[in-house]
């Protein structure tokens, strides 16, 4: 007798199993093939991914999963269909889509998304939280990326599933997204079990620059050493890639800045550093990241860092940022 949760994983892998298979012999995947390779995915990043297509139909899930002997309950406790509205039965959650599987850490499948082929919205579909699955807990490509992570010291931190999937195919094993936009303290504490360095390649939009903040942030308290790695005219890891290559992104990456001089530069960029009221701005807009840096090794040498590039002594940063701890207890 298997827990429901064993069945879930069982599921979940035979459904994987499903969305591959019709993206391989399906005729209704051609147009699915075809955008693959019209976005430069190679097949044997596509089958290291286990990338799948949903078809069109209604029931094509359903259908089969039931066949094997699945009740529509736990196929819709983990996500896979979905209660028609106001009737009966169910459909796929997943129609006419790309399909990603998530993995975790251990490369057994425990949720799905699926993205359209042209530009409908939603764009992306996602499994929601299940038994299996809660969103914030896993990485997507942490499977493949673990021992390249190991291996390098370093991870690449990226935002989306095409990003994880165009770095591992150009090279850049290390590459696992935090999927959407904000990476949380359980995502941040599974990336550091692999090593202690994050290089931060969000897209270069404004939602993903502030979403690289907030991740920095989660991730200096958690003591990790972080750069950030900001791509030119907004583009995202997987345009870069496609067009310039892994040499150059690796040039850019060498000129990242590390995250607090990263922010140091955004804050003093509207600041007049030659006047004590703009210097006094920066101080204590940066007082809060300083006092998240968990090593007071690490915290003295961004002081120091800091006191410097302003011209005022260490002392007069410590009492700002003194008066901050106390203003925000
Ligand atoms: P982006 O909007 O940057 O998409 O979202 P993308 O990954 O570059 O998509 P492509 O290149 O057009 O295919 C980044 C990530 O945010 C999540 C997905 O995980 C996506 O990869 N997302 C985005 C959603 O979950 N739903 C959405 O509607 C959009
Ligand atoms: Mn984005
Ligand atoms: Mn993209
Ligand atoms: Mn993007
Ligand atoms: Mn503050």
């Amino acid at each position: 007798q298997r827990t429901a949760v064993e069945r879930g994983r069982a599921l979940h892998k035979r459904a994987a199993e499903l969305y591959f298979q019709c993206l391989r012999d399906d005729g209704r995947a051609r147009t699915a093939r075809e955008y693959l390779s019209r976005r430069g995915v190679s097949d044997s990043v596509a089958v290291d991914f286990a990338l799948g297509y949903a078809p069109p139909g209604w029931e094509f899930l359903a259908t089969r999963l039931q066949q094997e002997g699945y009740l529509p309950e736990e196929l819709e406790r983990f996500g896979l269909i979905v209660p028609r509205q106001g009737g009966e039965g169910h459909y796929d959650r997943f129609r006419n889509r790309i399909i990603f599987p998530i993995f975790d850490a251990q490369g057994r499948p425990v949720a799905f998304g699926g993205r359209v082929l042209d530009d409908e919205v939603p764009k992306y579909l996602n499994s929601p939280e299940t038994p299996l699955y809660k969103k914030g807990q896993h990485l997507y490509g942490l499977n493949k990326a673990g021992p390249a992570i190991r291996e390098k010291g370093v991870a690449v931190l990226v935002e989306g599933y095409m990003d994880v999937i165009a770095s591992h195919q150009h090279g850049i094993r290390q590459a696992v997204a935090s999927l959407g936009t904000a990476m949380t303290p359980e995502q941040g504490r599974l990336l550091l079990r692999y090593a202690p360095q994050v290089l931060i390649c969000y897209d270069s939009d404004r939602a993903g620059v502030e979403a690289a903040v907030k991740a920095g942030e989660i991730l200096t308290g958690l003591g990790a050493r972080i750069h950030v790695l900001t791509l030119p005219e907004g583009k995202d890891p997987d345009e870069y890639l496609q067009r310039h290559g892994a040499d150059s992104f690796w040039l850019a990456a060498e000129q990242a800045p590390p995250f607090f001089t990263f922010c140091f530069s955004r804050i003093a960029a509207g600041q007049d550093l030659s006047t004590a009221a703009g210097k006094v701005t920066v101080v204590r807009e940066l007082a809060s990241l300083l006092l998240m840096i968990p090593s007071a090794v690490e915290q003295e040498a961004n002081i120091q860092w800091l006191a410097r590039e302003l011209r005022i002594s260490e002392a007069a940063v410590m009492e700002e940022i003194r008066g901050h701890a106390r203003n925000a207890r």
